[in-house]
């Protein structure tokens, strides 16, 4: 059966939907979320299946504001506290340390910490306050896949598996939210650089480490026989390779070779090769890394529906939002 599209004058039908243990996916500012009752097992295993995500993966749970987190921990560090007054709303994910069992089992996937948001989005907000359930969301993708940035990109992969999708236009960030482990407050730990930058985090609330948990599942879970792919994450099912400077090169390298080439990036770079490959997509008028990052994945799966062979990305400089931008960009070509 066909998910039911969902207007914003219909947000009821959503709330009643989610209120019945059924699966909804809203936009948020990041990306789209697919979300359920945090609280209720057999909806958020629905999730899983629907996505098709391992279930060690946990999720993040998403709340309307800072007064809910005591619903799920009542240990708060200081560090925490000011992260959540500078930065949410908005792209930043806080694990902490979950204390009252409050979560289903299947969101922790069994661990004793938690992932908390409150997004920035006025329909994520609308659907949190009004169902006033905290909502259990992963990116609203088949698991691997890049992200949603549009309820067109969650129909494309979820239609039929899942109750509905509420229908908010185009994401703004582009890019998945930060997430901090603050369980120690003594040694933050970001385990995946997203929407707010480590620079802005530092400024609030002094060093921070970086780590990258999808890698380290990469390294500890691969066994011969699941050679880890199912950890891959942010990847269209075309080859993508990164380019920095060496456009003219490799463009006419893999012209000889016969590759049908898709290249994503800004306006400056496409208005010099546009007429020589097969597709073309904008990543904004200038080399702009707030735009890139907002067009990255639309483009990634404009390419993957089409019949180029392989996707050339721009680069960007690692600082501030690039960070993010370059570890998708990476994860989506393999490295
Ligand atoms: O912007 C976002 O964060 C989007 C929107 C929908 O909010 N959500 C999202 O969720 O990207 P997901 O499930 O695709 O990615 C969440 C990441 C995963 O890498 C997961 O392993 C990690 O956060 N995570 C969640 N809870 C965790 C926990 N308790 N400890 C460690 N990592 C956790
Ligand atoms: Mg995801």
């Amino acid at each position: 059966m066909e998910s039911l599209w969902i207007k914003e004058k219909d947000m009821d039908k959503a709330i009643n939907l989610l209120r019945n243990g059924e699966v909804v996916s809203f936009p948020t500012e990041t990306v789209y979320g697919l979300g359920a009752d945090a609280s209720n097992d057999e909806a958020v295993s629905k999730i899983f299946e629907a996505k098709g995500r391992p279930n060690d993966n946990p999720l993040i749970v998403h709340l309307y504001d800072k007064s809910q987190v005591h619903l799920f921990t009542n240990n708060v560090p200081k560090k925490a506290e000011r992260l959540m007054d500078a930065f949410w709303p908005g792209p930043l994910t806080i694990i902490l340390n979950h204390t009252t069992n409050k979560a289903s089992t299947f969101v922790t996937a069994g661990l004793s910490s938690i992932g908390l948001r409150v997004p920035d989005h006025p329909r994520a907000l609308a659907l949190l306050k009004e169902s006033n359930l905290p909502l259990a969301a992963p990116s609203a993708n088949i698991s691997g896949k890049p992200s949603p940035t549009s309820a067109e990109h969650v129909w494309h992969d979820l239609n039929g598996k899942i109750a509905g999708v509420v229908d908010g236009g185009d994401t703004g960030v582009g890019l998945e939210s930060t997430v901090i482990d603050l369980t120690n407050p003594n040694q933050p730990i970001i385990l995946r650089p997203g929407g707010v930058p480590k620079e802005c985090i530092e400024d609030v609330i002094g060093a921070v480490e970086i780590d990258s948990p999808e890698t380290n599942q990469v390294v500890q879970i691969a066994q011969p026989k699941a050679p880890g792919m199912k950890y891959r994450h942010y990847s269209p099912d075309k080859p993508v390779i990164i380019v920095n400077d060496n456009w003219t090169e490799l463009v006419s390298k893999l012209l000889k070779k016969g590759e049908k080439i898709g290249i994503l990036a800004s306006e400056r770079i496409l208005n010099i090769f546009e007429n020589q490959v097969d597709g073309a997509f904008s990543l904004g008028i200038d080399d702009n890394v707030h735009t890139a990052s907002q067009m990255l994945y639309k483009g990634l799966r404009y390419f993957d529906d089409s019949d180029i062979t392989v996707i050339l990305v721009q680069s960007f400089e690692k600082k501030g939002l690039g960070v993010a931008y370059m570890n998708r960009i990476e994860k989506a070509a393999g490295k």
